[in-house]
C-alpha cells in the first residue's frame, strides 16, 4: 500500500504464495546454477560456503527485508517509493540515487543475461536435435543413450566455441529470449510475472530434484561432496570475502532495486520477515543443490575432474563446455542433458523478467491513470526498454566473438583499460564487474542505511510487525551498522584496493 495516494492503481500480487514464487524465481537463476558452484569450488569449498551462509544470514536477509519494506511502504515504483518515503520522513530527496543506480544495475545485468540465456537456447536445440534424431531412428531406447553418441569429446567441447564464431546466430537467440521476456512483462504483474513463475518454478524444482538424484546415484557423489564441503581455510582470504558478498547480492537479487520493485506490489497482509526467510532459504538451497547436481557427473570422468580442479576460473565453461562433455559420458545423458538446459532456461527467464521489470515498473508504475492507459504504458515501456537492452546485448555478444573487427572493438575495450577495475576485460566482463562488483554492493549498502536511519523506527515497526522488540532491534542493528560497514569495507577492498 502506498503511503501517499499515488501508485494505488498498481496491480498487487494475488497472494503470498504467488509473491514468494515470483521472488524465488527472480533469485534463482544463473547465479545459482553457474556462478555459485564454481565460485564455491574455487574459493575454498566448505570455507567459502561457511562465509557465504553467514553473509546471507547477517547481510542478505536483513537487506532483503529492507527492500520489501521500502517498496511496500513507498509504493509506485522503486524510485517513486524512495522519493515518497524520503518526503514523508522529512529526509533529503537525494536518497533516490540508490534506486536509480539499482535500476541501472538491473538493466545492465539483463543486457548480458539475455545473451547467456541465448547460449542456453542453443544447447537446448543441440540436445533436442541429438535426442530427437535418434528417437526417430531407434525409438524409445534412444532415451537411455549418452548425449552425442558417436561424437568425439573435442566436438562436444567445441559446441560453444562454434556458437561464438557465429555472431548472427548468437544475436538471434538473444533476440528470442529478450522478446519472450518483454512479452511476459507486457502482460502485467498477475497474468505476466506471476503466471510465468507459477508455471516455470514448479517445473524447475522437479527437474532440479530429478537431476540431482540422477547425478548423485550415477556420478561420483563422494568426490563432489568433498570438493564442495571440505573447508580449506587457507583459501579464506580477503578476496574470498569479497566473492561471498558479491555472490550473495547477485544470487538474492539485492542492490538492484529489484526486490524493492517486487515489494511495491505487496499487500499489507503479507508478512515480510517470513517471506524473506523463505526466499533466502530457497535460493541458498538451490545453490547448494545445484553443486550436487553438477559436480558428481563431472567428477565421474577423471579427465573432466582434472579440468575443473586444474582450471582456476572455469566460469561459464563449466556449464557450456564441461557439463555437455559430462553428459556425453553418462547413460541417459541425452535425456538428462536436455532436462538440465531446460531447467537452466526457466531459471534464467524468471530472473530476466525480474531484471527488466525493475525498469519497466519505473516507466509505468507511479502514474495514476486509468488501468487501460497504464497497461498501454507498460507494453510500450517493456518494448522500448527490452529493445534498448537488446541493443546493448549485441555488444556483449560481439565481445565473445574471436577475431572480427566488431569483436575486436568490444573485446579490447581500450578506454576501459584506464580504470584499474576493468583492465583487460571485454565489454561483457566490464559491464558485469560494474553492475555486480560495484553497483549492487553499493546500492545494497545505501538501501540498508536508508531502511535503518532514514525510515523512522515506528514506521519500520509498523511495516515489519516483529513479534518482539529484541528481534526488531537485531534487524535494525544489522541494517544500521553491520551490513553497511561490512559491505563498505568489501567494496573498498574489491573495487578500489584490489584493482590498484
Ligand atoms: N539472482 C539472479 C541469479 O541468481 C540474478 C539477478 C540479479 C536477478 C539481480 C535480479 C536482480 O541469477
Amino acid at each position: 500500500m502506498a503511503v501517499a495516494g499515488t501508485g494505488q492503481s498498481n496491480e498487487n500480487w494475488s497472494g503470498r504464495a504467488a509473491f514468494i514464487l515470483a521472488a524465488v524465481g527472480s533469485a534463482v537463476g544463473l547465479g545459482n546454477l553457474v556462478r555459485f558452484p564454481y565460485v564455491a569450488g574455487d574459493s575454498g569449498g566448505g570455507a567459502f560456503i561457511f562465509v557465504y551462509l553467514a553473509t546471507i544470514l547477517f547481510i542478505g536477509v536483513p537487506v532483503l527485508i529492507a527492500e520489501f519494506m521500502i517498496g511496500r511502504r513507498g509504493g509506485g515504483s522503486a524510485i517513486a517509493a524512495v522519493s515518497r518515503l524520503a518526503r514523508t520522513e522529512g529526509r533529503t530527496r537525494a536518497w533516490v540515487i540508490f534506486p536509480i543506480l539499482g535500476i541501472l544495475a538491473s538493466f545492465l545485468i539483463v543486457s548480458y543475461y539475455s545473451v547467456l540465456a541465448g547460449w542456453i537456447l542453443h544447447f537446448i536445440q543441440v540436445f533436442a536435435v541429438d535426442i530427437g534424431g535418434r528417437f526417430v531412428a531407434e525409438g524409445p531406447v534412444a532415451l537411455t543413450a549418452p548425449a552425442f553418441e558417436g561424437q568425439s569429446d573435442e566436438e562436444i567441447g567445441g559446441i560453444l566455441p562454434k556458437l561464438l564464431s557465429q555472431p548472427g546466430r548468437m544475436i538471434v537467440l538473444h533476440a528470442l529470449f529478450m522478446a519472450a521476456t518483454v512479452f511476459i512483462l507486457s502482460r502485467g504483474v498477475k497474468s505476466g510475472i506471476e503466471a510465468a513463475a507459477n508455471v516455470m518454478m514448479p517445473i524447475f524444482f522437479v527437474l532440479l530434484l530429478g537431476l540431482t538424484t540422477f547425478s548423485l546415484v550415477t556420478g561420483e557423489a563422494m568426490q563432489a561432496l568433498t570438493f564442495l564441503f571440505t573447508p580449506d581455510f587457507s583459501q579464506l582470504t580477503g578476496s574470498t570475502l569479497l566473492r561471498a558478498v558479491g555472490q550473495a547480492f547477485f544470487s538474492l537479487s539485492l542492490g538492484a532495486a529489484m526486490m524493492l520493485t517486487y515489494g511495491t506490489y505487496l499487500s499489507r497482509e503479507t508478512d515480510i520477515k517470513s517471506s524473506s526467510q523463505i526466499v533466502a532459504t530457497a535460493d541458498t538451497a538451490v545453490a547448494l543443490i545445484a553443486g550436487l547436481a553438477l559436480f558428481p557427473i563431472v567428477f565421474a570422468s577423471p579427465v573432466l575432474s582434472a579440468d575443473v580442479m586444474g582450471d582456476n576460473d572455469p566460469g561459464l565453461g563449466l556449464l557450456f563446455v564441461t557439463v555437455p562433455r559430462a553428459f556425453h559420458l553418462m547413460p541417459f545423458g541425452s535425456l538428462f542433458g536436455l532436462a538440465f538446459f531446460v531447467m537452466a532456461l526457466f531459471a534464467a527467464l524468471t530472473s530476466a523478467i525480474a531484471l527488466l521489470e525493475t525498469s519497466v515498473s519505473w516507466a509505468d508504475g507511479d502514474y495514476d491513470v486509468p488501468p487501460a492507459q497504464k497497461a498501454r504504458r507498460r507494453v510500450i515501456g517493456a518494448i522500448c526498454l527490452g529493445g534498448l537492452a537488446f541493443l546493448i546485448g549485441i555488444g556483449h555478444a560481439l565481445s565473445q566473438v574471436p577475431q572480427t573487427v566488431a569483436a575486436t572493438f568490444f573485446n579490447d575495450w581500450s578506454p576501459l583499460d584506464a580504470i584499474p577495475l576493468f583492465q583487460g576485460m571485454n565489454f561483457l566482463d566490464a559491464i558485469d564487474a560494474l553492475a555486480t562488483t560495484v553497483l549492487q554492493p553499493f546500492v545494497g549498502m545505501i538501501t540498508a542505511l536508508f531502511a535503518g536511519w532514514a525510515i523512522s523506527t515506528s514506521a519500520a515497526k509498523e511495516e515489519l510487525r516483529f513479534d518482539n522488540d529484541s528481534t526488531f532491534a537485531l534487524w535494525q542493528t544489522l541494517v544500521r551498522w553491520v551490513a553497511p560497514i561490512a559491505v563498505g569495507l568489501v567494496l573498498l577492498y574489491g573495487a578500489i584496493i584490489v584493482p590498484l
